[in-house]
């Protein structure tokens, strides 16, 4: 009897205790995020960091940082690109002085257009998703494979 009425308590207890395990739980930062008003971009990029809430099966947590974008508005278009550099993964700075972005790792540059204009970078900056609400940016933070020439979105 005693057997029993431990695995009447124990059953459950273990499967909430080992349900993260064979289910995807967390969740947050898929959604656009606001990162400024409209005003306070320009031509030169300037970098955002991004925050969005998380939460897992046991916690909930509010802004948390999940990555940095370079913002910039030339000519009516929003751009946005992630800081993270394409080829393994070095936080990209922005060059005001020669006008580009610069990875310090292995020396890739990119021009405003995030193109690849030196270094081992296998591709251009990845652009990020970008939206005028209002007056107000929304960016959508994602984060992508490093080392390939194709932009592959990681899960
Ligand atoms: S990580 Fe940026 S050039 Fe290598």
């Amino acid at each position: 009897m005693g057997a029993g009425l431990a695995g009447t308590v124990l059953a459950p207890a273990t499967g909430l205790v080992l349900f993260p395990l064979h289910e995807d739980v967390t969740s947050g930062g898929e959604e656009f995020v606001m990162v400024g008003d409209r005003a306070q971009f320009g031509v030169v990029p300037r970098r955002v960091e991004i925050f969005a809430d998380r939460k897992d099966a046991w916690n909930r947590v509010t802004r948390v940082r999940i990555g940095a974008a370079f913002v910039a508005v030339k000519g009516g278009t929003l751009s946005a690109f992630s800081t993270v550099c394409p080829h393994l993964g070095c936080g990209i700075d922005f060059d005001e002085e020669s006008s580009c972005f610069k990875c310090p790792c292995h020396r890739s540059s990119f021009d405003l257009e995030g193109a690849v204009t030196e270094g081992p970078a296998p591709r251009g900056l990845d652009a990020l998703e970008i939206e005028d609400r209002d007056g107000s940016i929304a960016v959508m933070y994602q984060r992508f494979r490093q080392g390939v020439a194709q932009k592959e979105l990681l899960g």
